[in-house]
């Protein structure tokens, strides 16, 4: 089988080493397709393919009639989002992800902007230290349970919410519940979102709760900039300006934001969160797993189609 890495954001040169041992190993064939520019391009690479790891790349249904052969897509990462998955299942493709593999990585990315904003983005003003204040997770996941463990050294108190995680699993890990999102957004100093984008959640963050945050709070986005009501948001930083906005997922109107709030909002210039060579590794590596134990047996544990 033909098993094609594509990524417009390289893997480090170990992890396509290690992924590229996988695949080899099991006796399939390995191919590259990196820092590509255009989808035709991907469309072009995978034509003969018998599976695809990914990362954010678009995986479309224009992909999908470009590569009949196709039997699996693997998401390199936690959100899925970039891939169609109604044009998987109706191309007869599966589609799986490789959960927890670089939640490490995206929390420890969390802390460095709380820090980052707390020290007025290292302009020598007086900031605040974090520790002892109060840090509020949207959802609780594999990312915020990492970064949960972390604020909690550094002295924060920790409240979540999250519809699909039981409250004894956040009790488990020293974290409080909060009982509604105007709670989380009103009761924390730092509020760090880690929802997908879904239907139910694009746009759903907005000026109903970005305005309840307490003074001199800050927002951190490393989940999706779909979720957030960009409209509602530069409104707030508007009226209100003691909030901060910093996120790892540039927003359509990052350079309005940039031009009129320079001190109060940040953007990594590209996704940066699991970015570290232990994320590829671990991510690239995992999908790598997930492909050849497929081809060898059928085992799917991680479909999301
Ligand atoms: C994920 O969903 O796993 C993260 O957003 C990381 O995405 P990336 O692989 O594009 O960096």
């Amino acid at each position: 089988m033909k098993v094609l890495v594509a990524t417009e954001k390289p893997f480090s040169a170990k992890a396509v080493k290690e992924i590229r041992a996988k695949i080899e190993d099991a006796g399939h064939e390995f191919a590259i397709i990196e820092k590509y520019t255009s989808p035709e391009q991907l469309r072009e690479a995978a034509a003969d393919a018998d599976a695809l790891i990914v990362r954010s790349d678009i995986v479309d249904e224009a992909l999908f009639a470009a590569a009949p052969k196709l039997k699996i897509v693997v998401r390199a990462g936690a959100g899925y989002d970039n891939i169609d998955l109604k044009a998987a299942t109706a191309a007869g493709v599966i589609v799986e992800n490789t959960p927890g593999q670089n939640s490490r990585a995206v929390a420890e990315l969390v802390i460095g902007m709380a820090i980052m904003a707390a020290r007025n983005k290292f302009s020598g003003t007086t900031g605040f230290e974090i520790s002892g204040k109060r840090l509020g997770l949207q959802a609780f996941g594999q990312v915020s349970r990492h970064v949960a463990e972390i604020a909690k050294g550094f002295g924060m108190t920790v409240t979540a919410i999250d519809p699909y995680c039981p409250v004894e699993v956040m009790a488990q890990n020293g974290v409080g519940v909060a009982e509604s999102l105007d709670d989380l957004y009103g009761g924390n100093d730092i509020v760090s979102i880690h929802i997908p984008a879904t239907p139910e959640t694009v746009g759903s963050i907005g000026r109903a709760l970005i305005e309840k945050m307490p003074k001199g709070a800050v927002l951190i986005n490393t989940a999706r900039k779909e979720v957030i009501n960009e409209a509602e948001l530069t409104q707030v930083l508007e009226e209100r300006p003691d909030l901060k906005y910093f996120a790892d997922v540039k927003p359509a109107c990052a350079a309005d934001l940039e031009a009129r709030f320079p001190d109060r909002v940040f953007f990594t210039p590209k996704k940066s969160g699991a970015q570290t060579a232990e994320a590829n590794l671990n991510a690239g590596v995992a999908a790598a797993n997930q492909i050849v134990a497929y081809f060898a047996d059928g085992t799917d544990r991680f479909r999301v189609n």
